[in-house]
């Protein structure tokens, strides 16, 4: 059984005296210890929001990371400055740094593979557009972004990786897959997984992303492949992030 991740993607959202404000708040709501729970704030709230967090069971997550140890590479951020500010997961290949910043598979490879060699948890996302949808091509989409994504990992290392499948047409649009498709993705993934790495992928975890929230958390949760989820607009507001973060629990209450 692997453990549930509950992570939180607050994008381009929160400053660090907001985020303090929400991580005091989460602290007191998230009294789980049979599943992890994730934050990922914009780069300047991660110091304030990991002097919250010490010592609790929340991690601490980037959104992002430049495949360097260091260098001239003005507005980038490095593992190793994520890794000394306490992070201990970083999103790679994010859908939209993929549309507006024009990341490439090769490109993301890069970041997977330097977290990992710094000792964080790479989340790589995956997903399909709209149109690739449409047009049947779901399966081939993600199994490239898949095998490319992960070229460079060795079969130990695929043990510290996290995926994340996010349509991106279910990405801040309300449309969520349904808990049904979403399994079917993520089965396809875990096959895929197995063929790369062996009888290991049972143990990785993929986490559904786009558009979850409470009233969907449960269901999604429910589906034999689905071990987590990215959450982006829900993370934003205590009361949706906490129910979330419970789910299960509260059903097991009704
Ligand atoms: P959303 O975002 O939950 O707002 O759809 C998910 C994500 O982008 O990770």
């Amino acid at each position: 059984m692997t453990r549930p991740l509950i992570a939180g993607n607050w994008k381009m959202y929160k400053t660090p005296s907001e985020a303090e404000e929400f991580a005091l708040e989460l602290k007191k709501v998230t009294t789980y210890n049979d599943r992890d729970v994730l934050v990922c704030p914009p780069f300047p709230a991660l110091a304030c929001v990991r002097k919250i967090l010490d010592g609790t069971n929340i991690y601490i997550g980037a959104q992002n990371v430049y495949p360097a140890k260091e260098g001239a590479y003005t507005g980038e951020v490095s593992p190793v400055m994520l890794k000394d500010a306490g992070v201990h997961y970083v999103i790679c290949g994010h859908s939209e740094r993929r549309q507006i910043f024009g990341e490439t598979d090769d490109f993301i490879s890069k970041k997977v593979k330097i977290v990992v060699e710094y000792g964080m948890i790479p989340i790589l996302c995956i997903g399909e557009t709209l149109q690739q949808n449409e047009a049947g091509e779901t399966f081939k989409v993600v199994e490239q972004q898949l095998r490319e994504g992960l070229k460079d990992i060795s079969g130990v290392e695929i043990t510290n990786v996290v995926i994340a499948y996010e349509p991106v047409w279910a990405i801040g649009t309300g449309k969520n897959a349904t808990p049904q498709q979403a399994q079917i993705v993520h089965a396809f993934i875990r096959k895929t997984l197995k063929e790369m790495f062996g009888d290991v992928a049972a143990d990785i975890r993929i986490l559904y992303g786009g558009s979850v929230k409470p009233e969907n958390i449960d269901e999604l949760m429910a589906e034999i492949d689905i071990n987590g989820v990215l959450v982006g607009g829900a993370s934003l507001k205590i009361d949706s992030f906490s129910r979330i973060i419970g789910f299960n629990k509260v059903r097991s209450l009704m």
